[in-house]
């Protein structure tokens, strides 16, 4: 006999985050789709100092999301001190400076993040999808505290890297996408443990534009929530015009939870993934394919990860839209 909350077709989700306007928006997604059934928020520093990004996660839970517990996470990388903020991306909040609904009731859970991980894991063998669309520190200590929690994980889905299948190597650095190069040290451990990990990066996040008219249609026919994600990404469109995409804004963090629910909307890659911890690539992705037999011991030690290199970007906004909309 199954329970509804132990039925196995729902992804019961940690969501690790630092929001960040597309993680909002990966939020809002998650709290709507009947499949999804979130567990957890456990924050991490990234698009802001970990604070924001905690207050923001409350702020989300609060208004999308009010029965899942919010766990503080870490302020800085493994071992490096925190990085500057950066208000031009997300807004000085994070959240693209709109005004704030409602009441923030959502209080911190008393663990730290990584606690909250291995409690919740070890709590639910098998069924727990880790997904993290921040810096990996959370992932990365969640092991170092208790190591065998990485096979009691169903799943590991991340947002961050990029393979160069469209020859784009980076965001934050020409060769280093952002989550990477938040703490490049923890990315190698999550990529090396021994839980099943996919991976969506640039090469298809790039790929998977929400346009302007795409945004103003949520507005118009996607309730609360469709106003929300028009409202923050105002100022996420503002970012992208003066990065070059003159038109909207990537659907970075949502195509990680995309992939959760359908997977089938993307081709991968298999193969170990290493990231480069130092030097001016820090945060550099590489896989060595499946396909590709040269002794490479640095990675042939390593288990495989699932590579995004593809996606039917239609379908995946069409998702999101359909989801917001019922
Ligand atoms: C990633 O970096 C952050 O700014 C976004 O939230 C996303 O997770 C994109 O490179
Ligand atoms: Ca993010």
């Amino acid at each position: 006999m199954h329970g509804h909350g132990n039925d196995m077709t729902k992804h019961r989700i940690i969501y690790d985050t630092d929001p960040g306007i597309d993680d909002a928006i990966a939020l809002v997604f998650q709290a709507r789709h009947p499949a999804i059934e979130l567990v957890g928020i456990t924050s991490v520093f990234g698009n802001a100092d970990i604070d924001t990004t905690t207050a923001n996660a409350r702020y989300l839970a609060s208004r999308f999301a009010p029965h899942v517990p919010v766990a503080r996470g870490a302020a800085a990388p493994l071992r490096r001190p925190p990085p500057e903020p950066i208000a031009h991306i997300h807004g000085k909040d994070a959240l693209g400076e709109i005004e704030r609904i409602g009441h923030v009731d959502k209080q911190e859970d008393r663990r730290a993040a990584h606690r909250f991980i291995v409690d919740t894991v070890r709590a639910n063998p098998g069924e727990i999808t880790l997904l993290a669309v921040g810096p990996l520190t959370n992932l990365a200590l969640a092991l170092k505290e208790d190591p065998g929690v990485a096979a009691l994980v169903r799943e590991v889905v991340v947002m961050g890297g990029a393979f160069g299948i469209h020859g784009v190597l980076g965001n934050a650095t020409p060769a280093a996408e952002a989550n990477m190069h938040g703490d490049p040290d923890a990315a190698d451990i999550a990529f090396g443990a021994p839980w099943k990990v996919s991976i969506a990066g640039l090469d298809v996040t790039h790929e998977t534009v929400m346009t302007r008219a795409f945004l103003a249609s949520l507005r118009d026919c996607a309730g609360d929530a469709g106003r929300f994600v028009w409202d923050m990404s105002r100022f996420y469109e503002g970012f992208h015009a003066d990065d070059g995409v003159p038109d909207g804004i990537y659907a970075h963090d949502y195509s990680a939870a995309a992939y959760v629910v359908a997977r089938d909307l993307f081709a991968t890659r298999r193969g170990p993934v290493r990231v480069l911890t130092d030097g001016i690539a820090a945060g550099l992705t590489i896989q060595k394919p499946d396909s590709m037999h040269t002794h490479a011991p640095d990675w042939d030690a390593r288990p495989d990860c699932e590579a995004c290199i593809g996606v039917d970007a239609d379908a995946v906004l069409d998702l999101f839209a359909n989801t917001l909309r019922n």
